[in-house]
């Protein structure tokens, strides 16, 4: 068996916190459960591009009980939890590649040994197994049934290569579930963002200025959690209609340039490029923090800051201190890339079991739809969805109402008024 890892001597302490994250993970042990039984993937190898965390070892132990070959590689170069990846390794035989802080190339050499396995389904985390099929790995296609893609970030990649006519295989959105981005993009992103900028800095929240550039649902979450703690919170937008939401939610709304002199702290959470750029490091605060939640280290422009900076230090873990000519100093917090999951742990296992479990019923969708689906991106099917919030709230003890007949039959009638 081969695979590529820090150390396997870290898997007893792995191997404690997967058990961890797995008790809060009802509705994917549930559907362990049925995949023991069924075995929808026997004989079948799943390749995927994921963050090594618990929580994904989780998935991947699932997919495994299920009948699959899994292997994994990391789908960002400082998300990987290096104990989990041993533990999968020693303890359930998955085949992991990734190792937290690989360079680029290491990075790709991950990506293509997974590849390498011949998959019939990728999982990826930003698309990267999908774009590199695309652009370099075309032989592998005839052994493809379909992909699934996580994040916001690859959906926007994919549709991108659909409009473009170019989309090889079938992909599932998991992305566009609302068990998924409702919870997983807004709580947990609100959550971890807020942990991971906390455990680099150990920055008081209360009373500071904190900028969220992007008012999507994880801008969304950020924004809701750092007013939680205390924070003032400006939301920078490009959205007419977005911008106003924010205005509604009760956020100071300003353009970037603006909030640069008033900022302590700037969360970027947009999926675009330099969001953060020259135009604004000149006007800020000594001292400010700079953080990305966002999927790629794209949206703070590290290269302009540096070529603006006399001196850089690492200063804590997970922070740099960049000194500008004007002697004023800019931290820039994990190198750009996602605080949550390089300083922190990612998002909870509460909300990555739901994100999950949509990842586990989209595989086994596209087993039993294999030939059917065309090269298009698909949304999570709505039954599947559905199921999926219903069995979280059941593993929460929740009871909900359901219709009577007569309640039914007046929502489908035109007749009644008033
Ligand atoms: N994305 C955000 N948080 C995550 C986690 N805990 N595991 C896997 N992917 C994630």
């Amino acid at each position: 068996m081969k695979y590529d890892i820090k150390d396997a001597n870290l898997a007893k302490k792995g191997a404690l916190r997967i058990e961890w994250a797995r008790e809060y993970m009802p509705v994917l042990k549930l559907i362990e459960e049925r995949f023991k039984k069924e075995r929808p993937f026997k004989g079948m190898t799943i390749s995927g591009c994921l963050h090594v965390t618990t929580e994904t070892a989780v998935l991947a132990i699932t997919l495994k009980k299920g009948g699959a070959n899994v292997f994994l590689c990391a789908s960002n170069p400082l998300s990987t939890q290096d104990d989990v990846a041993a533990s999968l390794v020693k303890d359930h035989k998955i085949s992991v590649f990734a190792k937290k802080g690989e360079n680029r190339s290491t990075y790709y050499a991950h990506i293509s040994a997974v590849l390498s396995r011949k998959p019939n389904i990728t999982i990826d985390d930003g698309a990267d197994l999908v774009s590199t099929i695309h652009t370099k790995q075309r032989d592998l296609l005839k052994d493809i049934i379909g992909g699934t893609e996580e994040t916001t970030t690859g959906i926007i990649r994919l549709r991108n290569l659909e409009r473009s006519g170019k989309l090889l295989y079938p992909i599932i959105a998991v992305n566009d579930a609302d068990t998924k981005h409702l919870f997983d993009n807004r709580y947990g992103t609100g959550q971890s963002t807020v942990d991971g900028i906390i455990r680099a800095t150990n920055r008081l929240l209360a009373g500071s200025h904190l900028v969220v550039c992007g008012y999507g649902w994880c801008g969304r979450g950020v924004a809701m959690r750092a007013r939680g703690m205390g924070a003032n919170v400006t939301v920078c937008e490009v959205e007419p209609l977005r911008a106003l939401e924010a205005v509604m939610d009760g956020y100071r709304v300003a353009p970037i340039k603006d909030a640069s002199r008033y900022a302590d702290i700037f969360v970027t959470a947009t999926g675009d490029i330099s969001v953060l750029d020259k135009a604004h490091f000149k006007f800020m605060k000594d001292g400010v923090i700079l953080a990305n939640t966002g999927h790629f280290n794209v949206e703070i422009n590290i290269n302009a800051l540096k070529k603006m900076s006399t001196k850089v230090r690492k200063i804590r873990d997970y922070v740099e201190e960049y000194t500008l000519r004007s002697g004023k100093r800019v931290n820039v917090l994990a190198d750009g890339r996602l605080v949550n999951l390089a300083a922190a742990e990612g998002h909870p296992a509460h909300v990555m079991d739901m994100s999950f479990a949509n990842q586990a019923l989209a595989s086994m969708y596209l087993t039993e739809n294999k030939g059917k689906l065309k090269r298009k991106v698909y949304g999570v099917p709505q039954d599947i969805d559905r199921e999926i919030a219903r069995l979280k709230l059941k593993s929460m003890g929740v009871k909900i109402n359901s219709l009577t007949n007569e309640q039914e039959k007046y929502l489908r009638s035109w007749e009644a008024g008033t």
